[in-house]
């Protein structure tokens, strides 16, 4: 399956989806033909052109509408033939339109166990609620921010001395790297699908 991930930033996970799929012994299933960038000069266009991957970036402060924005990235990815797309640290809300057009094909991945923590600093939020399991869940996208039906869920300890930024971190390295290419894999190779009612349905 051909597969386009759009990023905003230093792309961990997209190198993770990136060593994933070019490992034959993974049996990903996919490839990763286009990585789409809201942001000029951010590291993950960097890993993406390290790894001969086609990239562009379209930077949404151009476009008059949220809609003509995610239309010029539907645009690129058709031309790109992606049937998949992985959103890797893309911060960008997503039109309807764009949303309902790639229902049931398109993942997100976010730094907590869901349905907790929603929003940008899932992280920050488990700190404070005290809690001493995060980790990170890979999803659908649908309009709904970050309540998606949920495909992979992966734990980590939260140790007493975390930091934002230590928790962000093993949180990614444990968790996140192993999470997406794994969900990608059972999306590539119609393990999962979307049902009615945001229900996932494995086979
Ligand atoms: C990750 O924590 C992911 O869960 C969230 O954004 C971050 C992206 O990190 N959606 P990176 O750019 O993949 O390193």
């Amino acid at each position: 399956k051909k597969v386009g991930v759009l990023i905003s930033g230093s792309g961990t996970n997209l190198q993770a989806l990136i060593d994933a799929t070019q490992d034959p012994t993974q049996h990903i299933g996919a490839e990763i033909v286009l990585v789409i960038s809201n942001k000029p000069d951010v590291e993950g266009l960097r890993r993406a052109e390290r790894a001969n991957i086609p990239t562009k970036v379209i930077v949404h402060k151009n476009y008059p509408t949220r809609e003509q924005f995610d239309e010029a990235m539907d645009a690129e990815l058709a031309k790109a033939g992606v049937e998949i797309v992985c959103l890797a640290g893309f911060m960008r809300i997503l039109s309807s339109k764009f949303v309902s057009k790639w229902s049931g094909k398109m993942l997100n991945i976010h730094p907590s166990l869901l349905p907790l923590f929603k929003g940008t600093d899932g992280q920050k939020q488990a700190l404070q609620a005290g809690v001493r399991v995060s980790g990170c869940t890979v999803h659908f996208v649908v309009e709904e921010m970050d309540a998606g039906g949920i495909i992979i869920q992966k734990a980590v300890p939260i140790e007493s001395d975390d930091t934002v930024e230590t928790l962000t971190e093993r949180i990614k390295t444990e968790a996140e790297h192993k999470a997406y290419p794994e969900a990608l894999r059972l999306l590539a190779n119609n393990k999962v699908r979307l049902g009615e009612d945001n229900r996932v349905i494995l086979l």
